[in-house]
């Protein structure tokens, strides 16, 4: 299996999640902006593989200064940059306060010994997130019913992640487990993120999947084919509020009316312990083309105003339980370190 991105010989190299399932392209970056502006551009996405390269970003930084003179503003300049590439996942920023972190720790010592701390710190935050998914998808996997068809919204699987996947990652635990399951993938318009990656990927595991659009879930709920939905998490508020891919939240209240259980899958690195409740997360909105686009064709008339909202919030009452690498947690929820 291919992973989405790759530190080889202090380069980053990314698969184009752009140009997925029709073709396998790699593009190797050895600047900050560059992985700032792949971040911007979705070539990489994913709260948690979005979080890891970044790291990454500040790795190379670091590593094509030539001189420790002044690299407290250096740092700031590449920090700076990274930070403002996506507003809304909350892995970005945690990932980046722990390179901030590793820098402040080591920035009196010598530049080689600065910029041996900084690619290890990028690579322990990488080596742990596969950790985190794997304990996720055991402490997730019961939760998948034997026979079970379940609903997943857009891709957090191993392209979003630096390994095995978040929701994905519950699917394909509970499918190691020998349980004969199905996904069903919504389509997640506008970026088609389910049909793109998630039936690309789950196709490559060998686990059924079998994609629908968006507007079809509602039906299939109503007709008993669905009986579990697990999602990602872009941002969990302290009281549970999720936000996650847009369209996340019809599922979710779809879900509740029809008795489906619908589990949110997140490391607890996506919990932002400053925000009360999801009404405080800040939502990117995106450019309107690729609302009116789709793989690169005009859908409508090209003046046409149209709203791009990246991400919705799922309050927490909709959400049956958030499987973390910690356990899982239950309304109320009180997240523990
Ligand atoms: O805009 P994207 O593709 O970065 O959005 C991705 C999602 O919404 C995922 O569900 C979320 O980041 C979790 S990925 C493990």
């Amino acid at each position: 299996m291919l992973p989405a991105f790759e530190w080889k010989k202090n380069k980053l190299v990314m698969i184009d999640q752009r140009k997925l399932p029709l073709k396998e392209i790699f593009i190797e970056y050895d600047s900050y902006d560059g992985v700032a502006r792949a971040i911007e551009t979705m070539v990489v996405r994913g709260a948690p593989a979005i979080g890891v390269t970044a790291a990454f970003g500040v790795a190379l930084g670091v590593l094509r200064l030539k001189t420790a003179a002044g690299i407290d503003n250096a740092f700031e300049r590449i920090y700076a940059r990274l930070e403002r590439t996506r507003p809304t996942a909350r892995n970005l920023f945690w990932a980046l306060e722990r390179m901030r972190r590793t820098f402040d720790a080591n920035k009196t010592r010598k530049l080689a010994d600065i910029k041996r701390a900084v690619v290890a710190e990028a690579k322990a935050i990488e080596e742990e997130d596969v950790m985190t998914n794997e304990a996720i998808g055991r402490n997730g996997r019961d939760l998948i019913p034997e026979g079970a068809t379940v609903l997943t919204h857009c891709n957090a699987g191993e392209l979003a992640t630096a390994g095995f996947g978040t929701a994905v990652g519950v699917i394909r635990a509970a499918h190691e487990q020998g349980k004969r399951i199905r996904v069903f993938a919504d389509e997640t318009r506008p970026f088609l993120q389910g049909a793109r990656l998630t039936c690309w990927e789950l196709d490559r595991r060998g686990i059924p999947v079998v994609l629908i659009t968006d507007n079809m879930a509602g039906w299939f709920m109503n007709k008993g084919e669905i009986q579990v939905a697990v999602v990602g998490a872009d941002r969990i508020a302290r009281n549970g509020d999720t936000a996650n891919k847009i369209g996340t939240y019809s599922v979710a209240v779809l879900a509740k009316e029809h008795g489906i259980p619908f589990y949110v899958a997140a490391p607890m690195s996506t919990v932002d312990a400053s925000l009360a409740t999801g009404e405080e997360i800040p939502i990117e909105e995106r450019n309107g083309r690729e609302v009116r686009e789709a793989g690169g064709r005009c859908l409508t008339l090209p003046h046409i105003a149209v709203r791009n909202p990246a991400f919705d919030v799922t309050p927490a009452k909709y959400i049956t339980g958030i499987i973390t690498e910690k356990g899982v947690f239950r309304p109320p929820y009180r997240f523990t370190p």
